[in-house]
């Protein structure tokens, strides 16, 4: 019987994970909040970085946060026995089932979910309370804190309660909310023996007094900068997602001709174009304007016109200048350990959430 061919041999585009930079941004983690325990978030398939390596480079870490129970059951299914979070908690009486065989531990961010697990038969859970200090998003309002916590802690179905809640402007930690916030998780949560958590990535850098007992990074392990005026330099994190692929084509374009759909760019002088074998099918950013950096070989190219599903198109002329000569095949890398994704993520007019989120039907991925 014929075999399909695998993506890997379909596509040019490959990532390449750097578990190494992984463990390293861990250690700054630990570094900086080093009284706290550490709930690695692995989301979303680790922020595209595959959930199982994430895990793996981050065995070092207290805890992993996920978002929903089958991501939590697939890591345990790999035999991961630490301690998971699910972020979303359980929907259904079957997911809160789930949640008791695989000891995970749901956070409860409505009054029904607590209903729904006081009035269950199941063995007991450790489960966290979500409140709503000020994002208002997912969280248990402060005046239905004390009716909760007292319905939960008289069930027999629940062992241990912990308290989150989450931050909405981390990343601007002048922003007045982020103290108004954590006085009313204080405020809320005091009256407990209760372990706290409310810091991500912005707020374990940026809000100390915001640490408590765990800490919950994201974006930080994965090396982009969580701050708006810091650089993941500065910051002393490594890039861990390298996202590569080839030039497929140079040719000569005359001046005045257009590149690609929509006709929105044209060669202000008879020059040479590449094409690169990426596109947003696999996870590139459509939006990524022209000059969007792009390193062909080691030097920057800008991309010119509009990205399409499976290519773009660059600029060339800073090789020809240099007398470089560039051919199909030369490597190109589009975000990674040479280019950071944090810039790519602002020529797109994005964060670099998204478009390490994205690349999840990218080739060689793990
Ligand atoms: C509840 C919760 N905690 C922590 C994080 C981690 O945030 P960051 O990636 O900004 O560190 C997230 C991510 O969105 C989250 O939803």
């Amino acid at each position: 019987m014929m075999q399909a061919p695998s993506r890997q041999s379909m596509r040019l585009a490959q990532i390449n994970i750097d578990g190494s930079a992984l463990t390293h941004n861990l250690s700054r983690v630990r570094a900086s909040a080093p009284n706290s325990r550490i709930m690695a978030v692995i989301k979303a398939n680790a922020y595209g970085h595959g959930v199982i390596t994430a895990a793996q480079h981050l065995e070092d870490a207290d805890a992993f946060a996920l978002v929903v129970v089958a991501e939590a059951v697939e890591l345990r299914r790999a035999g991961v026995t630490r301690p998971l979070i699910v972020l979303q908690g359980f929907n259904t009486p079957d997911e809160l089932q789930t949640c008791v065989d695989h000891e995970l531990q749901p956070v409860i961010h409505q009054p029904w979910q607590a209903e729904m697990l006081a009035c269950a038969t199941t063995k007991p859970l450790d489960v966290w309370i979500k409140l709503d200090t000020g994002m208002h998003r997912l969280g248990i309002q402060a005046e239905d804190a004390a009716r909760v916590y007292d319905q939960l802690n008289a069930a027999g179905t629940v062992r241990t309660i912990r308290f989150m809640s989450h931050f909405a402007n981390a990343d601007d930690p002048e922003n007045t909310l982020n103290n108004s916030q954590i006085e009313s998780f204080i405020n809320v949560t005091s009256a407990y023996r209760a372990e706290r958590s409310m810091a991500n990535s912005a707020a374990i850098v940026a809000l100390p007094s915001s640490h408590m007992d765990w800490v919950r990074p994201g974006i930080m392990l994965y090396g982009s900068s969580p701050l708006l005026d810091k650089s993941a330099g500065e910051l002393d994190l490594k890039p861990v997602m390298t996202l590569t692929s080839s030039l497929i084509s140079v040719q000569q374009i005359q001046k005045g001709e257009a590149i690609g759909y929509g006709s929105t760019w044209r060669c202000p002088e008879t020059m040479p174009v590449g094409v690169v074998a990426v596109g947003y099918g696999d996870g590139y950013p459509r939006h990524a304007a022209t000059g969007t950096p792009v390193l062909v070989g080691d030097q920057i190219c800008p991309v010119v016109g509009r990205v399409s599903m499976d290519s773009i198109c660059v600029d060339l002329r800073g090789k020809d200048r240099q007398g470089v000569s560039v051919q199909a095949g030369d490597p190109v890398q589009l975000w990674g350990n040479e280019l950071h994704v944090d810039e790519v993520a602002q020529h797109a007019g994005t964060i670099s959430y998204e478009l390490l989120c994205h690349t999840g039907n990218t080739a060689g991925l793990v």
